[in-house]
């Protein structure tokens, strides 16, 4: 008797660690980008390490797969902060009308690599080439004056 209860409790526990693990294995805890900004700073400084930043000019500005594959990416993980068309919420506007004009594209990668101000960082879960290209689709939603005033600023061809 004693030992059947003994079995079925060490069942439990093993099956809790188990579940316990595959939400952290599953990256649950990275899927949810919206908890970190929402009144929950602790989920923000999480002791994960972010990849640093591997930073080369961009280069494909005009390439339209790149601002469509850009376009997903934004909607799937930034449109809940920074709005559908990136006119702001509660995140700032990225659609030209705001102060994303005025930071280098490095410095834009930068915030989206390493997060911070209440951003998570998106240095583990998006790569370089999926960074550089919501970059380039925020980039072709800005009127053609202010990207023509950014692309001279910044060197762009
Ligand atoms: C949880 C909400 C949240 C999510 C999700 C989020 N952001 Fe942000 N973002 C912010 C906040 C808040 C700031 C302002 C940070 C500051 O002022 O320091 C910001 C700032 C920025 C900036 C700098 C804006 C500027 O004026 O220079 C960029 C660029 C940016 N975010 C891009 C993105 C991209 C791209 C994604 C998706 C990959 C994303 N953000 C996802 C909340 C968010």
């Amino acid at each position: 008797m004693r030992k059947k209860i003994a079995i079925a409790s060490l069942f439990v526990t093993g099956a809790t660690l188990l579940l316990a693990q595959g939400m952290m294995g599953s990256g649950m805890m990275h899927k949810v980008p919206m908890m970190g900004g929402m009144g929950c700073p602790m989920m923000q400084s999480s002791n994960q390490k972010v990849k640093p930043l591997q930073y080369t000019p961009i280069t494909n500005w005009k390439d339209k797969t790149k601002i469509a594959q850009g376009k997903k990416l934004f909607l799937q993980n930034c449109a809940m902060c920074h709005g559908i068309n990136a006119e702001g919420g509660m995140g700032p506007s990225l659609n030209g009308s705001g102060h994303v004009i005025h930071h280098s594209p490095k410095k834009l990668l930068t915030q989206i690599n390493n997060g911070g101000g209440g951003m998570p960082a998106f240095g583990n879960k998006l790569n370089k080439q999926e960074q550089e290209s919501i970059v380039i689709y925020l980039h072709s939603l800005w009127p053609k004056n202010v990207q023509k005033a950014y692309d001279k600023k910044f060197h762009i061809k």
